[in-house]
């Protein structure tokens, strides 16, 4: 079965202005990269291997400059356009004509890191047919986010998008898998009362069918949402931490591609003469030396 995803990267940033009233949030630096890269390597490591990249009309070329056509990393990216965010749901009617059919889709959102061992691959090894999954991780402000509550023996007892009375402190992390019928369901949803369409309603909609599955993220992983101001200067540090730290590094498309086997050696070297004279070229070359 052919792995497909989908990453929307649009939306206005309001959050981050005034950083983002020329800018695509996701072309902000997350340390040394543009923070739409590091979705980008979760899915590579998910086994993604088509990519509908979904943005406002005024910046998909600069998402085509920047992205190409994926085969750099070996897989094929497509562009999207949502012509006004009215929300997260729309993804799938957006994406629809690039997607193949009953096939699962991984929806990601631009501004989430997922760092830790097997965590990108974990997103396509837990699929179950016919379901749609989500990734909960602990948080101290779980208002700022999408709550799900679990009981004992796993069972999901609500969800609720930035309750100001979470029932739980475990948030939604901004990466789903979810059947092919998400196109049709989608469709389906009214607006809520702040005028967009909620990731929230389409969970409800598989929980009420039975068929939405919640996994824990192990101890061990880190979630960071880079869409707030704490959030991005937090996703900096961390970055800068563990890369000085390990001498690795965090969320490398080129990497990622590399290490599962989508590019071989000598496409990762013509990768990295791309970069300029950046430690992000050195550290690319520096892995297939060590790799000799
Ligand atoms: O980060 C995880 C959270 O993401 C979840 O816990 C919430 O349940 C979910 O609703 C979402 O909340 P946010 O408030 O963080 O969503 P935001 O509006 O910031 O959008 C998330 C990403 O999706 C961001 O990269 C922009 C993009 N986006 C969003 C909307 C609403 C679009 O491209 N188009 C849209 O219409």
């Amino acid at each position: 079965m052919k792995s497909q995803g989908i990453l929307l990267a649009g939306g206005l940033g309001t959050r981050l202005g005034p950083l983002t009233k020329s800018v695509n949030k996701h072309f902000l630096p997350i340390f040394d990269k543009p923070m739409i890269f590091y979705s980008i390597s979760t899915m590579l490591l998910a086994g993604v291997k088509s990519l509908t990249l979904i943005t406002n009309a005024e910046h998909v070329e600069s998402f085509r400059n920047l992205l190409g056509d994926g085969s750099q990393w070996g897989i094929e990216i497509n562009f999207a356009i949502q012509n006004s965010p009215e929300g997260i749901p729309q993804a799938f009617s957006i994406a629809e004509p690039y997607l193949e059919e009953n096939t699962h889709i991984i929806l990601g959102l631009g501004d989430n890191i997922l760092y830790g061992l097997g965590t990108g691959r974990s997103l396509s090894a837990n699929v179950i047919p016919e379901k749609a999954s989500i990734y909960c991780f602990s948080v101290s402000n779980p208002t700022d986010f999408g709550v799900v509550e679990i009981n004992t023996r796993g069972m999901i007892m609500s969800l609720e998008e930035k309750p100001s009375l979470p029932k739980s402190n475990l948030a939604i992390t901004g990466f789903y898998s979810f059947p092919y019928d998400a196109i049709e369901e989608s469709k389906k949803l009214v607006k809520s009362a702040r005028g967009e369409f909620e990731i929230i309603d389409l969970l409800k909609v598989y929980e009420s069918q039975e068929r939405l599955h919640a996994n824990v993220l192990p101890r061990g992983t880190a979630w960071l949402d880079a869409g707030s101001q704490e959030g991005l200067l937090e996703s900096s540090e961390f970055v800068h931490a563990l890369q000085k730290r390990q001498g690795l590094l965090v969320g490398s498309p080129d990497e990622a591609a590399w290490q599962i086997g989508n590019i071989d050696s000598e496409q990762l070297a013509r990768n990295a003469t791309k970069y300029g004279k950046s430690e992000y070229r050195t550290a690319l070359l520096a892995l297939i030396e060590g790799a000799n």
